[in-house]
């Protein structure tokens, strides 16, 4: 830990906690916006071995208060600081979530953490949905999570740590959940990072019970301590690695305008969603031009509002996301940025990046009676398990006194160059990985059911 932080306070100014469960942060002002303020954090240590899979759950740091988070960024770093590539380690997923624990049991919550907290002392914040009932999760992303743009434009921000809605004898806390593959000196990469079973060795879940016979990979197969088959021969080190996230926020005040966050997974089966699905290899006779699946999914907001952001989160594969309102008219469309060399941030073939919309504040009015329609695109030169079409939104009320509106909406494809690879030039075929909704909500629930803890009445 030591020389972590050392290395840490060489490479940024360091304001120094270290915090008894070993996250360390340091704050700053960010240059862009005098009232932003920038906080970076790090979650406890994972290690991992060539092949190995690591998905566990750490307590971590969050900015203390009320404030409105307006950016959450979060990478892979090892013990320097530097961050580290998708071809050695991918990153499947993270994803927060936020809960109250009874101050009585902080201690028990420390020591046992996210088991510990299947317990009646602890509750925890629910998104605003939409996949039936609430869940869990906060932020998360996947591979893309080096260039998906998550800043939310000023007014308005995501509210956290309103004293006055949480409950009396409770404390909030936070807790992140990371799934990483080390892909080092792996047989298969992409096979690897899709959790084909066979390269796992992988035949019962992970509370030991036979997987059905047609479930070849999905999370299923790559659970925490599993390992993915080496090539002959191959050895290396034990790595020790972090994520380092990264909060833009700013303190609560009038002046800040709340925005809701809603998922429309398009694996909603309207009594719950599913998260990852398959896609077909398609047919080349009468030589289509365009191989693409196409799925979709409806959803209904539980109120009123207008639309600040949106983003998808796809994997490999990807050909993009889009909403459409009640009218048919496209409200946000993301698109999957592909690497397409060797340094990091920028690994060939991995989607290292989703667009983000930003329609002007006031142009997009969604109505609870609107029927909003979301589709996400595949490629289908292959067959793929496991894929996800998830679209996360950011919508605020809709206060209409608030903002002199503009008409007009524009649709940003968000960071960087957009590079559409004909998919049978993809070398590297890689699973994405993001469990923002549905995928926390079945964590959540694995978990509660490995450790036979009764499921939260909420
Ligand atoms: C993210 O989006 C915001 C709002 O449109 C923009 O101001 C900012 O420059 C974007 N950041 C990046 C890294 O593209
Ligand atoms: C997805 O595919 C459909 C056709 O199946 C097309 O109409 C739509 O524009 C595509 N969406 C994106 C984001 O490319």
């Amino acid at each position: 830990m030591a020389s972590t932080i050392t290395c840490f306070s060489v490479a940024f100014f360091f304001i120094g906690i270290v915090h008894s469960w070993g996250t360390s942060s340091f704050d700053a002002l960010t240059s862009e916006d005098p009232l932003t303020r920038k906080s970076v954090y790090r979650t406890p240590a994972f290690t991992l071995t060539p092949g190995e899979v690591s998905n566990k759950f750490y307590r971590v740091e969050f900015p203390k208060g009320h404030v409105g988070v307006r950016g959450f960024d979060a990478e892979v770093v090892d013990e320097a600081g530097n961050p580290v590539s998708l071809f050695e380690v991918y990153l499947h997923h993270w994803v927060t979530f936020n809960l109250y624990v009874k101050k009585t049991e902080k201690e028990a919550f420390l020591n046992e953490g996210y088991y510990g907290s299947n317990n009646p002392s602890t509750k925890f914040v629910e998104n605003s949905g939409l996949c039936g009932d609430g869940s869990a999760s906060g932020w998360g992303l996947g591979s893309e999570t080096r260039h998906t743009n998550t800043t939310v434009p000023p007014p308005y921000a995501i509210e956290i740590g309103n004293s006055e809605k949480i409950p009396d004898g409770y404390e909030e806390m936070w807790e992140f959940n990371v799934h990483a593959i080390d892909t080092r000196g792996v047989e298969d990469r992409p096979g690897c990072t899709e959790c084909r079973c066979n390269l796992y060795g992988v035949v019962n879940d992970e509370r030991g019970r036979p997987l059905p016979k047609d479930y070849v990979g999905g999370l299923e197969c790559c659970y925490d301590g599993t390992k993915c088959r080496l090539k002959a021969g191959f050895e290396s080190t034990k790595r020790t690695l972090y994520m380092q996230y990264t909060i833009r926020w700013v303190e609560w005040s009038e002046n800040v305008v709340p925005v809701k966050k809603y998922l429309i997974d398009v694996t909603n089966t309207g009594s719950g969603c599913k998260a990852e699905y398959n896609t077909p290899t398609c047919s080349l006779r009468g030589f289509p031009t365009d191989c693409i699946d196409t799925r979709e999914t409806t959803a209904s907001l539980p109120e009123d509002g207008i639309l600040i952001y949106g983003a998808a989160h796809q994997h490999v594969g990807a050909r993009g996301a889009s909403l459409y309102g009640a009218n048919g008219e496209e409200i946000c469309r993301s698109m999957p940025t592909y690497g397409f060399g060797s340094e990091t941030g920028n690994e060939a073939g991995y989607v290292v990046g989703m667009g983000a919309c930003y329609p002007e504040p006031g142009s997009v009015k969604i109505s609870s009676k609107d029927v909003l329609r979301m589709q996400s695109n595949y490629s289908t030169f292959r067959g793929r398990t496991g894929v996800m079409g998830i679209f996360a939104i950011l919508v605020a009320s809709d206060t209409s006194s608030m903002i002199s509106f503009k008409s007009s909406n524009s649709l940003d494809s968000g960071y960087g160059i957009q590079v559409v690879l004909n998919d049978n030039l993809v070398i590297i075929v890689l699973f994405g990985g993001i469990a923002m909704f549905c995928l926390a909500r079945y964590i959540r629930f694995r978990k509660e059911q490995s450790k036979g803890y009764q499921a939260l009445s909420t």
